[in-house]
């Protein structure tokens, strides 16, 4: 096919950068291509109203049915049904703009075995002579076989031209790095090899350089997922990828993509070179580790909702595109069930909930919660997958965001005051998932809430704007977008939804463990949202039951802190496979109790269960 349709450029500001595309590309397709990321919670439908930006110059398209439904203000367009035909210049919101999320890379390493599946081993070997023809690869293994004991059974052909070039290169004094029973890379005598662990989340992607002979973290990176422009939720890109076609080819090369210039960042930061990466180890839910392996995804979205491929993969690194040593590897951790993913495993063995002595409970709070019940004396691991939805990632809320500068992260109310707390103490600009617990929780201690979440009309903090009932967080004249920053019925209603999810999933693994709540000595959170998260404000809302002899315990990312053990020992990836064979998945709606735990867990707590 022939593209007629003439090129057009299209300047975006503030960011100011600029880019060539077709006429007729949608706003939201034009920013992918400039690199530049605007939220589209709902994949491009015009549901979500979250990808809102202003038309500076240019001409488009007229607005549409949708547009019209959202109410826009005067100049806005949503970016993903904008079409452009002329060349324009468009102003993105903050808001809007996906750029400066906060990400979480810090993620410190415990004590961990350092026994990584790649070895590397320094050759001196005579050069070929008229009396000893062995081919190149012939004298290495047979070097590896005589000095080191090592018998090497493969070698690729990429990696055979490198190690042969390498070889001639220093003199046939130089190291390889063998995997089993395979070489996989080589480099200049004494050059340790290097491996890149990475968590591939939903919404943030962290990606570490660990020295695979020291277990020492060289670098670490952070990037947004690209996928986020074609929906923010697992459910919605599955869907692109499901009826678009190509849709899983194009969702996975965004993510290779953003891992290839993650890896370069690395090196770069680390000075070293890339053929020094001799292994890989990712961890993801099981959406995203299928999207980037390519793998089938259609029976994730049907019920009832399996994997295609379940148990640890080693592909070669090249088969996804990044620069390493050529015959590298990426290792993906194994998952447990179809929405309980590789990433849970790790977040397992970052905290050894499968070595636990006490009966605990691991959560890690997302688009889906997933949840880890151990109960050591009866040998018992069982795991939840809530779907808890995108709400306290920000989306689905009226002013809702991530954790960007701008971001309401934190609300309090003392006597007439409401206060709110701001990433980076920039003027607030919408509100993040910690913020939403916390107005919900302040507004529930001051009274001005039912126990069904509703906003109560004549209480002094709510207000009634075209029928809805609100709460101004911020207002117009001192919030960042000129506009009143407010918590709505409707922002309560969805956090509310999460929770009935959540506490049903509790409800139904403690019961299918058949433990009583009072049994519960610790509770761990996992992940970003876990770690802001105020558990006092959770607990006022009850985001969780207040189980009477248990602990809370919050331990960051704990996923890429798993990724990076299972990167740096063998052991531990053996001791991945053992717990996703040995825990048990709970399906939540096999239980005919499921929507009575839901209807309850919607519920918020009275007085005495708040304060208790
Ligand atoms: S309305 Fe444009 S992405 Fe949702």
């Amino acid at each position: 096919v022939i593209e007629t349709r003439p090129v057009i450029e299209v300047d975006f500001q503030p960011v100011g950068k600029r880019v060539h595309v077709r006429q007729d590309t949608s706003v939201l397709q034009a920013a992918i291509e400039a690199g530049l990321g605007i939220t589209s919670a709902c994949g491009a439908h015009g549901s979500c109203g979250k990808c809102r930006v202003v038309i500076l110059s240019g001409e488009t398209n007229l607005p549409t049915a949708n547009e019209k439904r959202i109410g826009l203000q005067d100049g806005e367009r949503l970016a993903c049904h904008t079409l452009l035909r002329s060349d324009a210049r468009i102003f993105i919101p903050p808001s809007s703009l996906l750029g400066q999320q906060r990400l979480q890379t810090d993620s410190s390493l415990a004590q961990s075995p350092v026994d990584p599946v790649v070895r590397s081993f320094d050759l001196e070997i005579s050069a070929p002579t008229l009396t000893d023809l062995r081919a190149d690869l012939q004298r290495i293994t047979d070097e590896l076989r005589s000095n080191h004991n090592v018998a090497v059974g493969m070698v690729d052909i990429p990696t055979a031209c490198h190690v042969s070039r390498l070889a001639r290169h220093h003199n046939w004094r130089f190291r390889v790095f063998v995997r089993g029973d395979e070489i996989v890379g080589a480099a200049p005598t004494g050059t340790p090899p290097v491996g890149m662990a990475v968590d591939l989340g939903t919404t943030k992607i962290a990606a570490y350089l660990l020295d695979l002979e020291t277990g020492r973290e060289l670098a670490a990176a952070g990037a947004l997922n690209p996928q986020i422009a074609y929906g923010e939720d697992v459910i919605s890109r599955l869907n692109v990828a499901d009826r678009q076609e190509d849709g899983t080819r194009l969702l996975a090369h965004a993510v290779r993509e953003t891992l290839s210039e993650l890896l370069a960042n690395l090196t770069e930061a680390a000075g070293i070179d890339s053929g020094q990466v001799a292994d890989c180890c990712i961890v993801g839910n099981t959406a995203m580790t299928h999207l980037l392996l390519e793998l089938p995804i259609r029976q994730l979205v049907r019920t009832p909702y399996v994997a295609a491929v379940s148990s640890a993969q080693d592909i070669k690194v090249r088969q996804i595109g990044l620069q390493t040593a050529p015959g590298a590897y990426v290792h993906i951790l194994p998952c447990i069930g179809g929405f309980v993913g590789a990433d849970h495993v790790a977040m397992i063995l970052a905290v050894d909930m499968d070595r636990v002595d006490q009966v605990t409970l691991g959560i890690d709070i997302g688009t889906n919660t997933e949840i880890l019940l151990a109960h050591p004396e009866r040998g018992f691991m069982g795991s939840v997958s809530c779907a808890s939805g995108p709400a306290f990632e920000g989306a689905h809320i009226a002013n809702g965001m991530r954790a960007a500068p701008g971001a309401i992260e934190a609300v309090s109310i003392v006597g007439p005051h409401m206060h709110v707390d701001t990433v980076d103490d920039a003027p607030p600009i919408g509100l993040c998932g910690s913020g939403v617990v916390d107005a919900m929780a302040a507004l529930h201690k001051e009274g001005a809430m039912n126990r069904s979440g509703r906003l109560d009309a004549d209480h002094p903090w709510v207000t009634t704007q075209s029928g809805v009932r609100e709460v101004i967080l911020t207002a117009a004249d001192k919030s960042g977008t000129g506009r009143d920053i407010t918590l709505s019925q409707e922002d309560i209603n969805q956090i509310l939804l999460a929770k009935g999810a959540i506490r049903a999933g509790l409800e139904i693994l403690l019961k299918a463990a058949q433990i009583e709540p009072d049994a519960v000595r610790e509770i761990i959170f996992a992940g970003a949202f876990g770690s802001f998260l105020n558990i006092n404000n959770a607990l006022t809302i009850g985001l969780f039951p207040r189980y009477r002899n248990a602990i809370f315990r919050q331990v960051g990312n704990a996923a890429a802190v798993g990724a990076k053990q299972a990167l740096l020992s063998h052991a531990v990836r053996l001791r991945a496979r053992q717990l996703a064979a040995e825990t048990k998945y709970v399906e939540l709606s096999t239980f005919p109790t499921f929507n009575r735990y839901f209807a309850l867990g919607m519920l918020l707590p009275d007085e005495n269960e708040s304060q208790r």
